[in-house]
């Protein structure tokens, strides 16, 4: 790795050659069984619907129009289908509040670009979802997290937190967190949700994953507990494709003309032609159903990887339990580093994404993410086989990262 550049802007400093993302490279290879992945199982997605809503808006008078310019808030007929999803996760939302983004990545960047000023504290889950981190951090921000439990957020710590730092906003992911997998729960909602409005903070919900429920039943958007400080971000990658970059965002209307002169700014619009296509693909109404086949297919998936666990984890770690989404959440026991066990794991035909990186302060080398939604239940067992090689392994036959 060549050495970064020093003229650099100083939002750049402290950013690390990744050796993990490296090693991760070599997830590409074809014996290779990866738990690192956040990604769609490939044979889920449905190509042949998305090709047929490609077809059908490239084709006819309608089809130039497809790839032409577009307006910024996003295209009006998507815009209303995905104020249909909010709405069927039992939120009030119209097709003229939501604002369709490139991916929920863009609409965390459209936040941090409204609302942070260098040197203002967000608050963040401990561990939290690794880019969002980033994109805090590259925004001038003061990262602080706050402690997380099987039932999310502490609301004790958040609101000591809140005492301590007067933070512009939190940053939650409330429903099978990237990376824990853990939810918050009912009641926890409630208190973050009076709290951020009682102390003038602002929220962003993050739910890339809440559909991707095998267990249980869903619970109320955190924007249904208090609508008043909460911004709403969600996406069509784990659900639909997340090549189609497509992501949406509904805030609070006093937000509005700022975020939406801010996404002029950053890319005038997303992709037209991905745009139609997803609207018409929604129209079509095959999501729902597209849904329920990820859930029945991801289930077993999760189901296996928490049936092993008891089996492969040395005495003494500990792993989350989660009812839906992408992940599993380890940590060993105190000492182990799972840095360290990396390429001892993927020597083994076996990927995983070490823990440290999650954390925006005291990084927890003893934990790590695994993903459940890319192998079969065959695979996982497997793959846990390996893993479990891997631990027992003496530290002499050990490569060090
Ligand atoms: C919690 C969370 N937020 C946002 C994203 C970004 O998703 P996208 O930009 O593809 O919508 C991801 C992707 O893994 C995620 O896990």
């Amino acid at each position: 790795m060549e050495p970064l550049d020093p003229s650099l802007a100083a939002r750049m400093h402290g950013i690390e050659s990744s050796a993990v993302r490296e090693i991760l490279k070599l997830t590409q290879l074809p014996e290779m069984l990866s738990l690192a992945g956040g990604i769609p199982a490939p044979e889920l997605i449905d190509v042949a619907g998305l090709a047929g809503a490609f077809q059908r808006v490239l084709t006819g008078p309608a089809g130039a129009r497809s790839v032409q310019y577009s307006v910024s808030e996003g295209d009006p007929e998507l815009r209303e289908r995905l104020a249909e999803l909010v709405r069927v996760r039992g939120a009030e939302a119209l097709g003229e509040d939501v604002l369709v983004t490139t991916g929920s990545q863009q609409a965390l960047d459209l936040i941090a670009t409204v609302l942070l000023d260098p040197g203002d504290t967000v608050l963040v889950e401990r561990p939290c979802y690794l880019a969002a981190l980033q994109l805090f951090l590259m925004s001038g921000a003061r990262v602080v997290s706050v402690p997380c439990e099987d039932d999310g957020l502490v609301p004790e710590a958040l609101e000591a937190a809140i005492r301590e730092h007067r933070p512009k906003l939190l940053y939650t992911v409330p429903t099978f967190q990237n990376p824990t997998g853990v939810t918050l729960s009912l009641e926890r909602r409630q208190e973050v949700a009076r709290l951020a409005k009682r102390e003038g903070v602002w929220v962003v919900e993050d739910d890339p994953y809440g559909e991707l429920r095998y267990h249980g039943a869903p619970l109320p958007l955190l924007k249904t507990c208090g609508p008043e400080r909460v911004i709403y971000v969600s996406s069509l990658s784990k659900i639909l494709a997340p090549g189609l970059r497509l992501g949406w965002l509904l805030c609070p209307p006093s937000l509005r003309p700022a975020v939406l002169v801010a996404k002029q700014a950053k890319d005038l619009h997303s992709s037209t032609v991905d745009q139609r296509a997803a609207a018409e693909y929604l129209t079509t109404g095959a999501l729902p159903s597209h849904i329920e086949r990820l859930r029945e297919v991801y289930r077993p998936r999760l189901d296996t990887m928490l049936g092993a666990l008891p089996q492969i984890l040395p005495p003494g770690s500990r792993w989350t339990r989660p009812a839906g989404g992408m992940f599993v959440w380890v940590e060993l026991p105190p000492g182990a580093d799972a840095l360290a066990l990396l390429p001892n794991a993927v020597e083994r035909g076996v990927a995983f994404v070490p823990g440290a990186p999650f954390f925006a302060e005291k990084e927890r080398r003893n934990s790590l993410r695994l993903s459940f939604a890319t192998l079969s239940p065959d695979q996982i067992t497997e793959a846990l086989r390996r893993l479990q090689a891997a631990l027992n392994s003496r530290p002499e036959e050990r490569r060090v990262l």
